[in-house]
């Protein structure tokens, strides 16, 4: 029996749970639910990570406490995952007595053996909030392209990276105040001493190989001390022996996972050091996304090997999850929090969607709608749960749904049960997209049997009873096999199976034991199919109604110059064709004559005009604007319009006699 600890990243505690967290966690769970299958012993802790800027922010701007804040957040994050069958032993917080203990430890040990140092940094200042501030929390000019209101790290606008001290006009976001440079002693982590051991350990079989080229380009290209300290205020845990100096969150987030398992521990008789101490064979692994790498595979390792404790085993590594293509949005309701997605579907589909999609390795992977749609319906419900819907009513009818006394087609049965060392691996792996995969195919083989067989046809025949027994009961057979290899995957799904089964509940081991002369109980509703219109309503029950931030008002002496002007070609164009676009509330799909050719733009006009009203009229294009892909399609430029927006929107017409294709000046 091997012995593992798992551990999902903690989700701050500034915020709900969302599809991008359900990724990771269901990811984890089907891992740790694999594992606890075959026999193995499988701890999973996890976490809130509590601490930080954000949280004491929040906290402010909701007038309570940052205690009653993350205790509310926890009790929150605790029942979103449940409802997802998240099997965590323990779900912690990093605001705990554990936390601290092995915090305070870890960073003696590294002080004591010299890897800690100060130094002086010299960053932005609120000086009406008095606080220095992240690099979030400051908004102003890039100092490349001088667009306006960006953040303290990189420019939105022409992506270039910068230190904060060089933003143009600098604002804070906390207080509106111009922000002071300030200088403070800040504590670092010595990393360049750990560079070879880092050079070491990255190929040591704990990193994914793109991982590990990604850390040795990092080490390559020179590691910098890691800056560990903030001031006061700051929600976190004092630094020993200092005033007013804080341990950054980064810091003490990861020891949460030994501080979750050491809860765990102490409730469960369990020995911490059995998987922590140095020469530990017990293993450790970690889930997190691709966005945390550096650390989780640097300064993890690093600390953990510097203050006596042993490394990871493996650290998975699962891309980002975009939706339709996109990043998710909250103004565009992709920003799917679990609540939401549980008040429009069931749980099993998402693990299923989303294992089906994932592979071992870090690339981001989209969840597009109609593929969740078409992946549920046709392979889960239409292929999977068929095979069990109908096979058992002749049985139930005609048999007492009572199995028959043998396997009426044992090659086919060898077939499902040889697949199963292929499936263990990919678990195992990770690669839980070729299992369904795998199980897929299998159940078409199933499906095909079945058909050959036509139990609907033999049961009319009075001597052909015996075969609709025999066939039903290989299908049921078959259908067990498969949900036991999916199980981990689908647990709800699994355990309705097992009801109407009516045997042990289905192991690693037991799943390629058939079911003879066995009676089923009686067959409750497994899996109902769903539809696109669920999840637009999703979708649009999910959109933030809120009106972004409005930019700020440009400078009234901004002028533009008439080479700028000149840059725009604006062309009179005749709209041939308009309609609705399904699932955009504000778009209309325009089919434009711009003169010599024809061309779509994609605009946001819906609240004021039906697409009758706007066939045949005549508005102006930007015809030189770079196609846009949007969610919806690509759109080759714009139509233009004046007003406040909703049915105030007032489409641009010239005069008759203007055609399509002139230039507008
Ligand atoms: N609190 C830190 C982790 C500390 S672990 C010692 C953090 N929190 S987070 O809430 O921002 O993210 C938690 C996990 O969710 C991370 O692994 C992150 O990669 C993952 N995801 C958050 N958004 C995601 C997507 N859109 N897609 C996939 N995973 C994403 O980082
Ligand atoms: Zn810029």
């Amino acid at each position: 029996m091997r012995r593992i600890l798992v551990t999902s990243a903690l989700p701050y505690a500034n915020g709900s749970i969302h599809l991008g967290h359900l990724l990771e966690h269901i990811q984890t769970d089907i891992w740790v639910r694999f594992q606890r299958m075959r026999g193995n012993q499988c701890i999973y802790v996890c976490a809130d990570d509590t601490h930080g800027t954000a949280t004491m922010l929040l906290a402010e701007q909701e007038g309570v406490s940052e205690e009653e804040l993350i205790e509310r957040l926890h009790a929150d994050h605790v029942t979103d995952f449940g409802r997802f069958g998240i099997s965590y032993d323990n779900y912690y917080t990093t605001h705990s007595d554990e936390n601290q203990h092995f915090l305070n430890l870890i960073y003696t040990k590294l002080r004591d053996r010299g890897y800690v140092y100060t130094e002086d940094v010299e960053q932005l200042f609120d000086p009406e909030r008095k606080l220095f501030l992240a690099d979030r929390n400051v908004r102003g000019e890039c100092p490349r392209c001088g667009a306006p209101n960006q953040p303290g790290d990189n420019c939105d606008s022409c992506g270039a990276t910068y230190d904060a001290r060089e933003l143009k006009n600098p604002v804070s976001v906390i207080s509106n105040a111009t922000p002071e440079l300030r200088t403070s002693k800040h504590y670092f982590v010595d990393l360049p001493k750990f560079a070879d051991f880092l050079r070491e350990h990255i190929h040591n079989g704990s990193q994914q190989p793109e991982i590990a080229n990604k850390l040795t380009e990092w080490i390559d290209g020179g590691l910098r001390g890691w800056d560990i300290s903030r001031d006061a205020p700051y929600f976190g845990f004092a630094i020993p022996d200092t005033v007013d100096k804080f341990f950054y969150v980064w810091m003490d987030a990861p020891i949460g996972y030994l501080a979750s398992f050491k809860n765990w521990c102490t409730a469960n008789n369990e020995e911490f050091d059995d998987f922590w101490r140095a020469d530990s064979s017990c293993e450790v692994h970690h889930f997190i996304g691709k966005d945390i790498i550096n650390f989780h595979c640097m300064f993890w390792p690093a600390v953990l090997a510097h203050s006596d404790f042993r490394t990871p085993t493996k650290v998975h590594v699962h891309g980002m999850l975009t939706m339709d293509g996109e990043k998710m949005s909250k103004s565009r309701g992709t920003f799917v929090l679990a609540k939401t997605y549980l008040d429009h579907f069931d749980p099993d589909y998402l693990r299923y969607y989303l294992a089906a999609r994932l592979a071992s390795n870090s690339s981001d992977l989209d969840f597009g709608r109609e593929d969740f749609v078409a992946r549920v319906n046709s392979d889960l419900v239409g292929k999977l749960v068929n095979i069990a819907s109908r096979s058992v009513g002749f049985l139930a009818k005609n048999f007492d749904s009572t199995l028959a006394d043998e396997l009426a087609d044992p090659e086919l049965w060898e077939e499902f049960v040889n697949a199963q060392t292929d499936i263990a691996a990919w678990y195992e792996d990770g690669d839980t997209g070729r299992v369904v995969r795998r199980v897929m195919e299998l159940a078409d083989k199933c499906n095909q049997y079945v058909a050959a067989q036509a139990p609907w046809q033999r049961i009319k025949d009075p001597d052909g009873r015996d075969d609709v027994q025999a066939a039903c009961s290989m299908a049921i057979n078959l259908y067990r096999v498969l949900i036991g290899y999916l199980k981990p995957i689908v647990p709800a799904l699994a355990e309705r199976s097992e009801n109407f089964l009516n045997a042990d509940a289905l192991t690693w081991d037991n799943t390629t034991q058939p079911l003879v002369s066995h009676q089923l109980n009686e067959f409750g509703h497994l899996l109902n199919r769903i539809e696109l219109k669920t999840f637009n309503a999703m979708i649009e029950a999910g959109a933030d109604k809120t009106p972004p931030d409005p930019e700020p008002e440009a400078e009234q002496n901004e002028y533009i110059q008439i080479d700028d002007f000149m840059k725009v070609d604006l062309r009179v164009a005749q709209i041939k064709h308009a309609e609705i676009v399904e699932g955009a509330d504000k778009l209309l799909k325009l089919r434009l004559n711009v003169g010599d050719h024809e061309r779509t733009v994609l605009s946001g006009i819906r609240s004021a005009y039906t697409p009758d009203e706007l066939i045949g009229r005549s508005t102006v294009v930007v015809a030189n604007l770079a196609p846009r892909k949007m969610k919806f399609g690509l759109s080759e430029g714009m139509v233009l319009a004046a007003g406040p927006g909703g049915s105030e929107i007032f489409l641009l017409a010239p005069d008759d006699g203007a055609q399509p294709g002139m230039r507008v000046t």
